[in-house]
């Protein structure tokens, strides 16, 4: 027989409401799986969108469905051909795989191993299973596709988030000049993840406001909220300037033609899970937590992160 592990699930797409929790089938070990006994799995935007049945078109779902990507835990069990993890290893990962059907929401999951990397010893569980979709989608966007440099200035919208959390501490570290835009109640979270500058989104115009910060205009806009907030800051980057957005395709977007746009969607990457635990190991990068919940309040961290106005990261600890 199966051995089965406690888990949140759905049966079919909708709202919050279609959340349960019970007792699943865990799969077998295939060759290159490992058996994670989960500590804990941090909750994104995505997984309501999936949810909903918005993604099925990127990430097909099999129901019942088990949400979640993220993921902090401890080995338990090696599959056939497991060559670099072992029982008892501490690790953490982006677990987003072809179909959406096995996520991290629950006391153990099935995962191959080429998808998870050894977690940071310095952060806690709940830090850990916060970070990589995160961390990764911040590191992929500034550093990799941004290409920001030491000197430069970056505007961040949507930087009191779980992202922009990530991409403040990522910019300073590159040696930037960070303008953080989110609401007046984030400003200090926001100068505390070393932002140089805080403006409120709902206090008037972005790019006046920017103006006064950076006279020149700015080298790197990353967006992580895109409508009116993006479309207002525009104005702001310099003429050869790049724009990030890891939500908007740029279709619609009045853009000079100097400037360089780019979409980013976030990889699951081992060697970037390395890269942001030396970060994490080296006291450069923190996972600030909003909200842990168990899994039986898995509905309750869902409304959290639907809010759309969460303050560091919401982490289901099962
Ligand atoms: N393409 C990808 O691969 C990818 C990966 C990860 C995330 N995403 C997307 O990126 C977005 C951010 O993700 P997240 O995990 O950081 O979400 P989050 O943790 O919910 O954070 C969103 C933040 O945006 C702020 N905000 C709300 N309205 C704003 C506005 N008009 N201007 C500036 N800031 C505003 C909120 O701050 P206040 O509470 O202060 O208002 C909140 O802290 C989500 O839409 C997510 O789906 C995309």
């Amino acid at each position: 027989m199966a051995q089965q592990t406690k888990a949140a699930y759905y049966t079919e797409f909708g709202g919050i409401d279609k959340l349960q929790v019970g007792s699943l089938d865990l799969p077998n070990l295939s060759a290159g799986d490992v058996q994670l006994l989960v500590k804990a799995a941090g909750v994104n935007p995505v997984d309501a969108v999936v949810r909903a049945g918005h993604f099925a078109q990127v990430v097909p779902s099999v129901f019942p469905t088990v949400p979640g990507w993220d993921v902090c835990g401890i080995v338990e069990k090696c599959g056939p051909g497991v060559t670099r993890l072992a029982v008892g290893d501490e690790v953490y990962g982006y677990v987003r795989q072809p179909v959406a059907q096995h996520g991290t929401f629950a006391e153990r999951i099935v995962v191959p191993e080429n998808l998870l990397a050894k977690s940071p010893a310095k952060l806690s569980w709940v830090e850990a299973g916060g970070l990589p979709l995160a961390g990764l989608t911040a590191y992929q966007s500034v550093i990799k596709a941004g290409q920001l440099k030491a000197g430069e200035t970056i505007l961040i919208l949507g930087a009191s988030g779980g992202v922009g959390g990530s991409a403040i501490q990522l910019a300073k570290d590159a040696g930037a000049t960070v303008i953080a835009v989110a609401s007046a109640d984030s400003a200090g979270h926001m100068k505390k993840l070393g932002a140089d500058y805080t403006i409120d989104y709902k206090a008037g115009p972005v790019a006046e406001t920017v103006k006064k910060m950076a006279p020149d205009g700015v080298d790197l806009l990353f967006d992580a909220i895109s409508g009116d907030t993006l479309t207002q800051s525009l104005a702001t980057l310099k003429p050869t300037g790049r724009l990030i957005s890891v939500l908007n395709d740029g279709k619609a977007l009045q853009l000079p033609a100097g400037v360089h746009f780019q979409h980013v969607m976030a990889q699951p990457s081992v060697p970037d899970l390395d890269h942001l635990r030396e970060l994490a190991d080296a006291g450069k990068l923190t996972v600030p937590i909003a909200a842990t919940f168990s899994l039986d309040d898995v509905k309750k961290a869902f409304e959290q992160i639907e809010s759309h106005h969460t303050t560091g990261k919401v982490v289901i600890v099962p």
